[in-house]
């Protein structure tokens, strides 16, 4: 069965671009990004994962540790990572895993038969400190995933885990939030000092709180 919101994320061990791993040990306390790429040496995919490196700094800013997967072998990821470096002008510092029995895959339904019996869609897993599932999207192949896009939604997630507030569409960090529909609008008041907006009385705006 596939995962959903709130499920605790299989562990596992497996070989990377960076050594062995035990997937709760890399995690620590830390937030995660699991992600999966149909192949090596791809257009596409090469370009994801140079972007990633290039916001390395982003993830690290959030407690966030990365960590992608292809089925492929560490010899191949070990060239690739080279042409990464190269063609997108950065460095990966964070590691590949190589999924050869597609074990990590097949746990976290990251391959779509519909679309190949063997290779990986675009899977990509937000992961909370408490290891449980807080978010996943799936792209296809010929899409490349908006990496601005999941520094975004990870900036809300750690947000309303903390706050109760829920962000409305677009939002971006720093924008106004939306008191989210449990709190009273009394309670609001005495909630957040720096003011509620009420607009109806089931949508309520606040300024971030913790900015
Ligand atoms: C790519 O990463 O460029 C790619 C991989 C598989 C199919 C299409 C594109």
């Amino acid at each position: 069965m596939s995962l959903r919101l709130g499920d605790t994320a299989p562990n596992f061990k497996a070989k990377t671009s960076k050594g062995d791993i035990d997937f709760y040990e890399y995690l620590g306390d830390s937030w995660g990004v699991l992600f999966s790429h149909p192949a090596d040496y791809t257009p596409v995919c090469t370009t994801e994962l140079g972007r990633t490196a290039q916001l390395q700094a982003e993830f690290e800013k959030r407690n966030v540790k990365v960590l992608a997967l292809s089925v492929d072998s560490l010899g191949k990821h070990e060239g690739w990572i080279n042409d990464i470096n190269e063609t997108q002008n950065t460095t990966v510092g964070f590691p590949i895993i190589a999924d050869e029995d597609r074990s990590v895959a097949t746990a976290y339904d990251m391959i779509h038969p519909n679309v190949s019996a063997t290779t990986t869609v675009r899977s990509l897993f937000v992961i909370g400190p408490d290891k449980k599932v807080k978010l996943f999207i799936t792209y296809p192949a010929s899409t490349g995933r908006n990496f601005y896009e999941v520094l975004r939604v990870i900036d809300s997630l750690q947000l309303t885990a903390d706050y109760s507030v829920a962000t409305p569409a677009d939002w971006k960090e720093g924008e106004d939030v939306i008191v989210a529909p449990a709190v009273s609008t009394e309670d609001a008041i005495k909630k957040f000092p720096k003011g509620v907006k009420v607009v109806k009385p089931y949508l309520r705006y606040t300024p971030q709180p913790n900015k």
